[in-house]
Formats: C-alpha cells, sequence, structure tokens
C-alpha cells in the first residue's frame, strides 16, 4: 500500500494534518458539535474564517475541549482567514485578534488571505457594486501578515485563491515566506499544476471543496456535478468498501495536498477521516485523473472585473 503520512511538513516545520474539518455553512448550532465530533474522530486541523461568521461557537467548543484536557492547543492546527474588506496593511492585525478572541485562542496555526481582491472596509462583505472594491494591493496586505507571524498571533501565514503571478509576486516582495496556498481542488478541478508550481516554491497546497458540495452540485445552476454522483466512483467505492466520498478523498491526499471537507453529521465527518487504510489501483487513478474538466464551483465570478481577480 502507498504510504501517505497524516501529516504535511510547512516550510516554517509545521505539521500540518492533512485532514481538516471544513466549517463553510456550518450553521450555529451545529458547528461547536461539529468540532468536538471531529476532535474525538481524531481530526486535529480545523479550517475557519472570518466571513464563515462562526468563530464564536466553534471557539466555545474548542475551549471547552481544551478544559477538559483530552487534547493539548499545541496538538491543533486552527486556521482561520482575513477577508476581503480589511486589506489595509493597518487592518491586519486588528482582525486577527478580533478573530482570536472569537476562537478562543491566543494564536493560529495558520493565517491565510482569503482571497487576493480587496473591497472598502465600509462596504458589505459580499458587495454588488464595483464602486465597493478596493485596489489595496495584496502585496501591501502581506506586511500586514508578518505582522501577525511578528506579535506571535499567527505560527504561519498563508494564501487563499492566488494564482501562479499573484503567488511570484507576494515571495518577490515578502520576508516571511507564505507556507499553504488553499484552493479549490477536487476531481472535477484537480489543479495539478498549479500544485506543482506551490511545490516548487515550498508551498503547500490545500484543497477546498473536496467532495464537490455533492448534494448541492445536483440543484445549484452552474456547479459541476460532483464525482461522488459518478456511478463509476460509486462502483469503485464497493469495490473497496469505501463510500464514494472516501474514494475522492483518498485519491486527493494522493496529489500530497491536505483536504478540509465540511459536515455537520457525526458519522460523515468519521467517514471522511477514515481514508488512509486502502489504496486505489492504478485504473482507478487513471479514472479520476480523467476528470479533470477544469470546471470551478467557487468562482467568484461577481467580481470578475476586480483588478485582482485571480481566475481570467
Ligand atoms: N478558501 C476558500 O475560498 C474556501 C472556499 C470554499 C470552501 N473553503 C473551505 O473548504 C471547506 C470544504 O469545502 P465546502 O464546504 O465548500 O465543500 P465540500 O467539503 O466539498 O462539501 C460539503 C458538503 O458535502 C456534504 N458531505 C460531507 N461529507 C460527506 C460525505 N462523506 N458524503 C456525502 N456528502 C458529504 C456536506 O453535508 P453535511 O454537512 O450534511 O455532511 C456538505 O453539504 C469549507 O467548509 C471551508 O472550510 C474555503
Amino acid at each position: 500500500m502507498t504510504k501517505i503520512l497524516s501529516t504535511l511538513t510547512l516550510n516554517t516545520g509545521q505539521l500540518m494534518p492533512v485532514v481538516g474539518l471544513g466549517t463553510y455553512k456550518s450553521s450555529s448550532g451545529e458547528v461547536g458539535e461539529a468540532v468536538k465530533h471531529a476532535i474525538q474522530a481524531g481530526y486535529r486541523h480545523i479550517d475557519c474564517a472570518w466571513i464563515y461568521d462562526n468563530e464564536a461557537e466553534i471557539g466555545n467548543a474548542l475551549k471547552e475541549i481544551l478544559e477538559e484536557g483530552s487534547v493539548k492547543r499545541e496538538e491543533l492546527f486552527i486556521v482561520t482567514k482575513l477577508w476581503n474588506n480589511f486589506h489595509s496593511r493597518g487592518s491586519v492585525v486588528k482582525k486577527l485578534k478580533e478573530s482570536l478572541e472569537a476562537l478562543c485562542l491566543t494564536y493560529v496555526d495558520l493565517y491565510l488571505i482569503h482571497w487576493p481582491i480587496g473591497f472598502k472596509e465600509e462596504a458589505d462583505p459580499l458587495p454588488n457594486d464595483p464602486s465597493a472594491y478596493s485596489d489595496v494591493d495584496y502585496v501591501e496586505t502581506w506586511k500586514g501578515m508578518e505582522e501577525c507571524v511578528d506579535e506571535g498571533l499567527a505560527k504561519s501565514i498563508g494564501l487563499s485563491n492566488f494564482n501562479e503571478e499573484q503567488i511570484t509576486r507576494v515571495l518577490e516582495n515578502c520576508r516571511i515566506r507564505p507556507t499553504v496556498n488553499q484552493i479549490e481542488v477536487n476531481p472535477n478541478l484537480n489543479q495539478k499544476d498549479l500544485i506543482q508550481f506551490c511545490r516548487e516554491r515550498d508551498i503547500v497546497v490545500t484543497g477546498y471543496c473536496p467532495l464537490g458540495r455533492a448534494a448541492q452540485s445536483q440543484v445549484t445552476p452552474g456547479y459541476p456535478i460532483s464525482t461522488l454522483l459518478d456511478p463509476k466512483v460509486i462502483e469503485m467505492g464497493k469495490k473497496y468498501g469505501k463510500t464514494p466520498a472516501q474514494v475522492v478523498l483518498r485519491y486527493l491526499i494522493s496529489l500530497d495536498i491536505s483536504v478540509i471537507p465540511k459536515s455537520v453529521n457525526k458519522n460523515r465527518i468519521q467517514e471522511n477521516f477514515e481514508i488512509f487504510d486502502f489504496d486505489l489501483d492504478a485504473e482507478d487513478i487513471s479514472y479520476l485523473d480523467s476528470r479533470n474538466t477544469g470546471q470551478r464551483i467557487a468562482t467568484l465570478v461577481a467580481y470578475k472585473d476586480h483588478k485582482y481577480y485571480p481566475f481570467r
């Protein structure tokens, strides 16, 4: 069996667990329990963001878990992200402190710039009008991110949804290197080129939407159909005694990335973690490789005219 490590080493020496829990759209009243189930199931990596509007409930759950003592803070890998309205250098540390207070933590393991595009601070977080765009350069934002490390508020800093050119600009202008680029990765969009580009620069990729938002993909106009629903992948699952989600997650971690499937369901949280005890054969890997149509779920196409829109 091809051995896949359960952690990836970042350029800071930190170990990032390969499977993390996603929390986007994990609603209030559910997300705290989801975090507790995940940690009980063995997860140590939790992916959060200011924009998900659920950091406080996650924080209460983390506080309870840490006080109860079964897991120590240093065993956890907690990630959160800076939203687009706060790209001015002077806002970054302030926003991380707000997230830390909500999360009941004194530091995060990784702080990410959520998107390269900025909005004016006073604008709606998801504005409808280009007059809300700010042209703060993400290289400026990065200087604020570096201050988060200087102040001991983030063990490492990284990017999310940055393209090759944008990563290169950050690398050419940074004092502290990004450790991670968090991007959409699933069989419909396997991102092998960008993963390789990042690897050559000692940046680890975390794949979001790894399950292709399976149920939503059937009913949301514009979403590519999730590979979890592909009859061939369902058959593969039967062959290995695994679910389609486990087949897909196993395929993704073989790309040397971490994955952050979201679930608020105890059984599915457990299921998404049980992916280290089987291997896919070459024919199945090649079939999953062939599903790479390049279609995205998270296009953020409403902002395609923004100066720093990453997916041109
Ligand atoms: N950086 C970024 O811009 C960005 C963008 C998008 C997402 N993210 C992060 O990535 C995480 C994952 O992405 P996502 O939440 O968009 O999509 P996803 O993880 O691909 O899919 C989540 C959906 O799949 C369902 N699900 C979970 N486990 C399943 C299983 N074993 N079988 C079938 N269905 C299952 C979940 O429902 P239940 O909850 O009912 O199980 C939920 O509806 C997010 O939560 C967020 O933390 C980051």
